[in-house]
């Protein structure tokens, strides 16, 4: 397979652009040095932009997960209750991730089923000093209400902890409004730059909870990050991943020159196209939306199609140059996944579609190819 050839239509890694790619090959730099401070600076002044806060925002070399342990292992410790919203993969892991340094209050749904709001109450109402939620739950491909849940955190004076990795940098994301302590982002998703790093906010209210901690994290600690982002030279603790942060410094400069506003109705449309054409060709979308829950914006989940295994789907897409991705866990051969965030471009989302009716046609599920193109155009076309 011809990686250069191959069309990544992930929930992430997303393909990178090639002035991303070269800008990881320049020389490297002291990181304790106003050319770094100043990398450093200009990647947080666009985030702010793109998570909508005024909160800082510290950088960690690590991929998502690294910025989900630094959040909940830097607030919570022994006794303390953290209540764990899961409904996919990625809340189980916030769930499992709590559980090693808190007393983890589990709040499970199915997987692809909404959240229920009245239940998330009944458990703030119990007491709790977190909560933590998965808003874009990559794995079921569904939105879930991060507004009312960070309004029901406030009330019950819970921090609000926030998975934003496929959804910052792609949709709607409202850190300061929502009420949100701290959010997270992950490099490779929809801000189309290389895996290994993170992105976090912490507000006022999260720094205070970390003054009371016993016990604290080693190398992924907020606080540490604090005392180096308040340099006048920001920095961060340890050594960075320098060229990592070169490339999500040009990545981000792309984010910027599009504008968060266009990059959003960008994301909206492609994935109303997957989903539109999804349902010319009879797929069923794999979610469960309640009037709070909606369609993930930036990677659609879909049931494989009566008779075959979603794993082939993957596959033969695979064989004709598309990489897409299966279910998790006991989702394994039951869905499929395309993502469509980064830089995603219409035509790649036209591709796609084409390529997987060609896949039913030939297992037999549709008779004739082109409906599924029709409909995403009709969506496409009103960019
Ligand atoms: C919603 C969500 N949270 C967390 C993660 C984990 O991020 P990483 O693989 O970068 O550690 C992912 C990765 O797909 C994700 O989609």
């Amino acid at each position: 397979m011809d990686l250069e050839d191959t069309l990544l239509m992930m929930p992430g890694p997303v393909p990178v652009a090639p002035r991303v790619l070269r800008a990881m090959s320049k020389p490297m730099i002291n990181h304790r040095s106003a050319e770094f401070a100043g990398i450093y600076t200009d990647c947080r002044e666009i985030l702010a932009d793109v998570f909508q806060t005024k909160n800082d925002i510290f950088l960690l070399s690590g991929s998502g997960t690294a910025g989900m342990e630094a959040a909940v292992g830097s607030v919570a410790g022994n006794g303390d209750k953290v209540i764990a919203i899961e409904n996919g993969k990625f809340g189980q892991r916030f769930k499992d991730l709590a559980a090693l340094y808190a007393e983890v209050v589990p709040l499970e749904f199915e997987w692809g089923l909404s959240v229920d709001l009245e239940k998330v109450k009944e458990k703030l109402e119990e007491g709790a000093k977190a909560i933590t939620l998965v808003h874009n739950e990559t794995s079921a491909g569904i939105m879930n209400p991060a507004a009312e849940i960070g309004k029901l955190a406030k009330k019950h004076d819970a921090l609000f902890i926030m998975d934003g990795i496929t959804s910052l940098g792609g949709d709607v994301v409202k850190v300061d409004e929502w009420g949100v302590d701290i959010a997270i982002v992950g490099s490779q998703k929809c801000i189309a730059a290389p895996p290994g790093m993170a992105a976090v906010s912490v507000s006022e209210k999260a720094f205070e909870a970390m003054n009371g901690m016993k016990k604290r994290l080693y190398y992924n600690d907020l606080k540490a990050y604090k005392k180096s982002g308040d340099k006048p030279k920001p920095e961060t603790p340890y050594t960075p991943a320098i060229p990592l942060f070169y490339a999500l410094q040009e990545a981000l400069h792309i984010v910027k020159e599009e504008g968060m506003e266009a990059r959003i109705r960008r994301h909206r449309a492609l994935s109303e196209a997957v989903r539109t054409a999804a349902g010319a060709m009879n797929i069923e979308m794999f979610p469960q939306l309640n009037e709070y829950s909606q369609y993930s914006n930036t990677v659609t989940a879909m049931k494989s199609p009566a008779g075959i295994n979603g794993e082939d789907i993957k596959n033969d897409m695979k064989k004709r140059g598309v990489i897409i991705a299966g279910g998790q866990e006991h989702l394994k051969s039951k869905i499929f996944r395309i993502g469509s965030m980064g830089n995603t471009t219409p035509r790649d989302v036209l591709s796609t579609i084409q390529q997987l009716e060609i896949v039913l046609k030939k297992r037999g599920y549709i008779d004739s190819v082109g409906a599924g193109t029709e409909a995403a155009t009709c969506i496409i076309d009103r960019l």
